[in-house]
């Protein structure tokens, strides 16, 4: 039985995030710059987006570059900006002819002018896309997100158009940049680091984790199969009962 044919299409998480890790160990382990890994890294992106996208899954988040990743040596930084553009240029036609549409959350406005540009344009060239949204989170943190959601929030009370009382969960939300979006159902980790670093804090409150050893650079459609399969057999209960969720 092939991976492909384990997986129950009815039953996809509607949303899949991944926080793509390992790119400089698998450079390092070849004795490269850690540049090489992140070149390599964006094959392995190509082919989770290409895979998602034939499976029929909605959403697709991919950790691109963290806050925290601003400090990184400039060299690098700069290789990853450029990588980001050139996958930029070379990607658009390919995501228009697979009906994905791309979406951006983060801090864009702290990027280069030139990375900011070729992004607006492909996300205004893609919006027609009805298949995947795929989600680019750059220049992203989930504790940055968070904070500007609140400084939005309290200057609409400061102004009266809110009421602070009456202010919901769903409503909190739409502060959030990923307004409009299902929470990730499954957030995939590689290589072998177990924690979140920043990431989505507040939409994977029920998401199921999925960590692997596996370095970012090779992955690939194999290892995403499986990581859906392990979320298929998992059993969510949302706070409830083995045997409520068994009862529906
Ligand atoms: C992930 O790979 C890519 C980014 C964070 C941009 P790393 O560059 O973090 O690779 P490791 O963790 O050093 O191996
Ligand atoms: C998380 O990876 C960010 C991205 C994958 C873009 P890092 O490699 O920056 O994470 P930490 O700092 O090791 O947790
Ligand atoms: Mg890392």
């Amino acid at each position: 039985m092939t991976l492909r044919s384990q997986i129950n299409t009815d039953k996809l998480p509607s949303h899949v995030a991944i926080i793509m890790d390992g790119n400089g160990r698998w450079a390092r382990q070849r004795g490269l710059d850690r540049v090489f890994g992140h070149q390599q890294g964006v094959k392995a992106l190509r082919e989770v987006i290409e895979t998602a996208a034939e499976l029929g899954i909605g959403y697709l988040t991919l950790y691109a570059f963290s806050t925290e990743n601003w400090g990184r040596p400039g060299d690098e930084v700069s290789a990853l900006m450029g990588i980001m553009v050139q996958s930029l240029n070379n990607e658009t036609e390919t995501l228009l002819k697979n009906n994905i549409r791309l979406r951006a959350i983060g801090d864009i406005d702290r990027l280069a002018d030139e990375v900011k540009e070729r992004l607006n344009e492909t996300i205004n060239l893609t919006s027609v896309g009805t298949g995947l949204t795929l989600v680019v989170a750059l220049s992203y943190s989930s504790r940055w997100e968070i904070t500007e959601a609140a400084r939005r929030l309290s200057a609409e009370v400061k102004k009266g158009t809110i009421n602070p009382d009456s202010v919901s969960e769903d409503d909190f939300e739409k502060y959030l940049t990923t307004n409009g979006i299902p929470d990730p159902e499954l957030m995939i980790r590689t290589s072998g680091e177990l924690r979140i670093s920043n990431f989505l804090l507040w939409q994977l409150a029920y998401a199921e984790l999925y960590f692997t050893d596996v370095l970012w650079p090779d992955f690939g459609e194999k290892d995403f199969y499986d990581a859906i399969i392990a979320f298929q057999k998992r059993e969510r209960r949302f706070g409830k009962t083995s045997e409520q969720i068994l009862e529906k």
